[in-house]
């Protein structure tokens, strides 16, 4: 680290890590294949990754239709039903579906829930002790992220560890060539009877809150009312997972940084956009698809096309970010994708961002002399689409 506390070197400590640089040297925007079989237009240049997610003829309802996330396994019921939420519609759907959710998440209401996360970080923090080996991922950046979303929107305590298994399931397998069917039967079903159960025994939470929208004044159709909350559980946990676990392996990797982050808990929230763009949660957007043809940068893009947008690749674009791979918190350089951009921006983004600092912060003032059990070079990461994060994190507690 040189005397302004900049980091260098990033790269060797990521050795097994796919930074998305390979990708960018492929080109700007180039054409590859998804695991399912399906060709890509893959999108990895920041400008034209800005370009693409502004631009109204990629349809994300199309991408949905043409089977993209499901292989076509899907009959299309069940696959509205699962899928057609907010981020998979266009406008004017959109539109009218972001505004019903919307109110929940602005910055002020956020803010407002931060003594109530703060309490339940301490809490799982309290189970661990010095000395302990703790594997984090399981241990702490997936339960707090499922408790405060789990809160939120009213899903019973005693569901929670199928609602978990049943998403993860689901978001590992989009994409993919053998899209978990049967998980997402279950999860529909369950989400029906739950929204059954709701409309008998209303509560303040979300769920209720849709529920209310849709018999009263059919602000939404019932396929929309499931896949909302379908979106609203993978969206709401399982990314803030991933920039849990990524922000500590980035402080392991970096304990300098660690020690000047305690000293100074203000310098934060400035490391954890350097953890979002660095190790992007989301590495690729939602696909879209082009409903007519048109140039992007300097490549034709055919009506039908799919295109995907490699969120992680356009974070470490030299042309945008100088010295990509080095992890400056106090980098002023323009905003990181990764909550994406444009209609679809992450509507979460507050509720990640006081998530992550509170999680990161807490177990560093609570441990100090926290430390990787493994060498870094040893950990594995999920080889999943949309999601970036390590398999494990085994770290000592000191
Ligand atoms: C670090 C954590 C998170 C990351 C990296 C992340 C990333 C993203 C990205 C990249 C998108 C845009 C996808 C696209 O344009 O195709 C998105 C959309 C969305 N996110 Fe997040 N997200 C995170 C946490 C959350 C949380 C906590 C919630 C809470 C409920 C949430 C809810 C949503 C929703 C509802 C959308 C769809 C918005 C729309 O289509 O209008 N996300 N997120």
């Amino acid at each position: 680290m040189d005397l302004d506390g900049n980091i260098t070197a990033l790269d060797k400590v990521s050795v097994n890590v796919d930074t998305g640089n390979e990708r960018r040297d492929r080109g700007p925007v180039y054409r590859s294949t998804l695991s399912n079989g399906m060709p890509v237009w893959t999108v990895a240049g920041y400008d034209e990754a800005i370009a693409a997610l502004n631009d109204s003829r990629l349809s994300a309802a199309a991408m949905l239709a043409a089977g993209a996330l499901d292989g076509g396994k899907l009959e299309p019921d069940l696959r509205d039903a699962l899928l057609k939420g907010l981020t998979n519609s266009d406008p004017p759907d959109h539109t009218r579906l972001r505004r019903l959710v919307s109110s929940v998440f602005t910055a002020r209401r956020v803010e407002a829930m931060r003594p109530w996360i703060a309490r339940l970080t301490e809490d799982l923090i309290d189970g661990f002790a010095p000395g302990d080996r703790v594997e984090l991922m399981t241990a702490f950046a997936e339960p707090l992220p499922i408790l405060v979303i789990s809160e939120l929107l009213g899903i019973p305590e005693a569901d929670r560890p199928r609602v978990r298994d049943w998403s993860r399931t689901i978001i590992s397998g989009l994409g993919s060539p053998d899209f978990p069917v049967a998980a997402a039967v279950e999860f529909v079903d369950y989400l029906r009877d739950l929204i059954a159960d709701r409309r008998e025994h209303p509560d303040d939470a979300l769920i209720s809150g849709l529920i209310r929208a849709r018999d009263e004044r059919d602000a939404l159709t019932a396929n929309e009312l499931t896949s909302t909350i379908f979106l609203m559980i993978v969206a709401g946990h399982d990314t803030t997972v991933s920039l849990i676990g990524n922000g500590v392996y980035l402080l392991m990797t970096q304990p300098d940084l660690a020690v000047r982050l305690r000293e100074d808990a203000g310098r934060l929230p400035g490391a954890i956009e350097e953890f979002l763009r660095l190790e992007s949660p989301v590495p690729t957007a939602n696909m879209r698809a082009a409903v007519e043809s048109f140039d992007l940068g300097d490549t034709r893009i055919s009506a039908g096309d799919l295109v995907a947008i490699d969120l992680q690749a356009a974070n470490r674009d030299s042309a945008r970010f100088t010295d990509p791979a080095r992890l400056d918190p106090a980098r002023a350089q323009g905003r990181h994708l990764a909550f994406g951009h444009g209609i679809h921006f992450c509507l979460g983004a507050p509720l990640a961002r006081l998530e992550g600092e509170l999680a990161i912060g807490t177990l560093l003032r609570r441990f100090p002399g926290l430390r990787l059990a493994v060498p870094a070079a040893e950990m594995t990461w999920s080889q999943a689409t949309f999601v970036h994060r390590p398999d494990a994190l085994p770290l000592m507690l000191a």
